[in-house]
């Protein structure tokens, strides 16, 4: 298993480029399976999720071409399969993403139920509710949800919780739903816009993505094509660049940045004292100090991301006062916070909120990571701290980040990754 080592101490300074978006990229490579036809997405980052899709999708029987130069091709002609199994689904949760589509096509789809997951329980019933809804029979038997449906109807679709991968499933069931679906109360996330903006490229008809009410009017199954998508920015590996450049004292323009999806990260860092201007380039910040303290209660889009707490947790404990950080969406979302004690930093927690006292420095310490933000946060906090940090179980860093190490030292941090088969 490979680990990564950093020296701390160096401030980042230098252009970093954006890779696309790991959490549009997967409801996009879901969309395919709605029709026959070669599909190419480009700007596909090259992570270890995109890869367990694709085998997801050739599982199906579709042909995936390798990730070249962040190309996708998806030919989906000869998709036959319907069934997801156990093994595929439970390395990644975003497999349930198939359900929708394939009940779109094939009116039926058999998926392994995804388990819980180490920020949370994560159920999948307002998904299946939704789907439920259109006319789909749901059934989940020995740790399968089973859909299956003669015709799906346009329905009126309040969710509970404006989840996101159920919004995009639900999008992509109705799609040839016999007149018209109105999912009330939806995500509003940009990825949610994206698979609008593909989805109608390809035929369909939706609107109202990126608003709480989406609106999809069922076209028929020979009114898609597969087509040529590029993939958005990533929102959050942005933010993660962004805190990066503010708690090192550094200097930084991102490219490919999607600063207008990132506003809640935006007053936040600037609350904590970081300049951040936007130039023909990108967006750059420069970080200050001393760090201000400010509090952070995580929400859905447009609110403060639950995807960039634990980083900006990690600034937090360098900052010069007290600040209270409520996580809202998922009930196990600190698990970085032991990890970050480890290093020196003065955090308790109480349910949904942790108080962090900052300190002067951390100090580099022996580190595990435990899922894919909160390994983020570890490397960040690496990166201020005194001496080295050695960080294990990086597998859930390259599970959302393309080549962080790489991008990270071209602007000035001393990180290798070394590989340990013994651990
Ligand atoms: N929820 C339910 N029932 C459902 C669906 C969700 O109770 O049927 C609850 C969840 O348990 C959670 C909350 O609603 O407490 C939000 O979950 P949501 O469904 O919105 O999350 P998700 O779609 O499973 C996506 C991202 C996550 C990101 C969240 C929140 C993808 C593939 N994943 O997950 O990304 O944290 O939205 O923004 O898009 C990550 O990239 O590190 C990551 C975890």
């Amino acid at each position: 298993m490979d680990k990564l080592i950093i020296e701390g101490g160096n401030r980042l300074v230098g252009t970093v480029k954006v890779s696309g978006a790991k959490n549009s990229a997967l409801p996009l490579m879901a969309a395919t399976l709605l029709t026959g036809g070669e599909f190419t997405l480009t700007n596909v980052p090259g992570l270890k999720d995109i890869e367990t899709f694709s085998t997801l999708l050739s599982h199906f029987g579709a042909k995936v071409s390798e990730n070249i130069d962040n190309t996708v091709t998806i030919d989906t002609t000869n998709v036959n399969q319907t069934d997801a199994p156990y093994e595929l689904v439970k390395t990644m949760r975003a497999s349930v993403l198939a359900l929708g589509p394939l009940l779109a096509r094939f009116k039926k789809a058999r998926v392994s139920m995804p388990g819980g997951c180490a920020i949370g329980a994560r159920p999948i019933d307002i998904h299946l509710k939704g789907l439920e809804a259109l006319g789909a029979k749901v059934e989940v038997e020995h740790g399968y949800v089973i859909v299956s449906a003669e015709e799906l109807t346009g329905a009126d679709i309040a969710l509970d919780f404006p989840t996101v991968t159920g919004t995009a499933n639900l999008m992509l069931a109705a799609v040839f739903a016999k007149g018209t679906t109105t999912i009330t109360g939806a995500a509003k996330e940009p990825e949610i816009e994206d698979l609008e903006r593909a989805l109608t490229d390809m035929g369909a008809k939706v609107e109202g993505a990126g608003t709480d009410t989406i609106k999809i009017t069922g076209v028929e199954a020979d009114a898609l094509r597969a087509i040529e998508y590029r993939v958005m920015p990533d929102r959050i590996e942005a933010g993660t660049f962004m805190v990066a450049a503010a708690m090192t004292t550094g200097n930084v323009l991102i490219e490919d940045c999607p600063k207008d999806n990132l506003q809640a990260l935006i007053e936040k860092l600037k609350s904590s004292g970081a300049k951040i201007t936007t130039e023909a380039g990108g967006l750059r910040v420069t970080g200050d100090k001393p760090i201000k303290s400010v509090d952070i209660t995580t929400a859905p889009y447009p609110g403060f991301p639950t995807d960039m707490q634990a980083q900006m947790m990690a600034m937090m404990t360098i900052s010069s006062g007290l600040s209270v950080i409520s996580e809202t969406i998922f009930e196990n979302r600190f698990m970085h916070v032991a990890e970050l004690r480890r290093m020196g930093a003065k955090i308790r927690t109480d349910k949904k909120n942790a108080v962090i006292n900052g300190v002067r420095e951390l100090s580099g310490a022996e580190i595990m990571a435990t899922d894919l933000r909160a390994s983020a946060s570890l490397v960040l906090a690496g990166l201020v701290a005194n001496g080295k940090t050695t960080i294990s179980r990086i597998y859930h860093l390259d599970r959302g980040y393309e080549k962080i190490e790489d991008k990270l030292n071209k602007l000035g941090a001393d990180i290798k990754r070394v590989h340990n088969d013994n651990k």
